[in-house]
């Protein structure tokens, strides 16, 4: 339903109700809009915006289930969503965006990230950050151990445990503006309230991190990246360059274009 109007649309764009006109006159056929497929899933309405059928259905982490609480809140940021999403997958800007938030320690050598795809859609990454010892950075195959053990992704907060994750949703709004929206989950205790008081209690935290950020991306020119284009990379860079790459063929391009 329109908020403004109070116009009631079926599934399919039409409107069925104009109220102004009373509910029970009949509706034009030319009030019609455009219908996208939606679904609902994870407490998300997922919005597949192409002109075909999805490709893809709604999918969310799977170990995070109602077992969970988590406290929310989302900001509107003047970027390009590839660059959003870059910034979460780069461990390289922790020690100096977050130096004294989840950065904290001055691990400034990042010895290559360790991709791992966990099927078609879906991958995570490992982070070596570490002290300067004098050592240049690895390279991943030089890396021993279990990566496994490692934090992943943008889960570098200190005490981090499977009972506590924060996700961060890029809904992209046109070429210039990205909606973030941080979901801080949580299950701690056995008592659900007291999950979901800790829960709320730590968005401050998570958005003084939150702005660290902004303040970096919003800086970024060009505003949207691509798979082709002149910037030069390090291997720390190596999840964002999976990304790209992966974002080129969803894409169905060989780099460079719109989206
Ligand atoms: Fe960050």
């Amino acid at each position: 339903m329109c908020p403004s109007h109070g116009f009631e649309y079926d599934g399919t764009g039409r409107v069925r109700v104009i109220p102004a006109n009373g509910r029970v006159s009949p509706v034009p056929q030319n009030f019609q809009v455009k219908a996208y497929h939606v679904a609902e899933a994870a407490d998300f309405i997922w919005l597949w915006y192409g002109d075909d059928e999805p490709r893809y259905q709604p999918k969310f982490f799977e170990d995070i289930d109602n077992s969970f609480e988590y406290s929310e809140f989302w900001e509107s940021w003047n970027v390009h969503y590839s660059r959003a999403i870059e910034n979460q997958l780069d461990p390289m800007h922790l020690p100096f965006v977050h130096y004294n938030t989840i950065g904290r320690g001055n691990r400034t050598v990042v010895d290559e990230p360790i991709v791992k795809w966990v099927d078609d859609t879906m991958f995570y990454f490992y982070v070596f950050n570490r002290v300067d010892d004098g050592t240049p950075a690895k390279r991943a195959d030089q890396i021993q151990g279990d990566a496994r053990t490692q934090v992943y992704l943008e889960f570098k907060f200190p005490n981090i445990t499977d009972n506590m994750r924060v996700t961060a949703a890029f809904a992209p709004v046109d070429e210039e503006n990205t909606v973030l929206y941080i979901r801080y989950y949580v299950r701690l205790t056995k008592i659900r309230l007291l999950d979901k008081l800790i829960a709320i209690a730590g968005i401050p935290f998570n958005k003084v991190v939150l702005h660290q950020d902004r303040a970096v991306v919003l800086t970024q020119v060009p505003k949207k990246s691509e798979l082709k284009m002149n910037e030069n990379l390090i291997p720390g860079d190596s999840p964002i360059l999976e990304y790209r790459k992966k974002r080129a063929i969803l894409k169905g391009e060989s780099g460079g274009s719109n989206g």
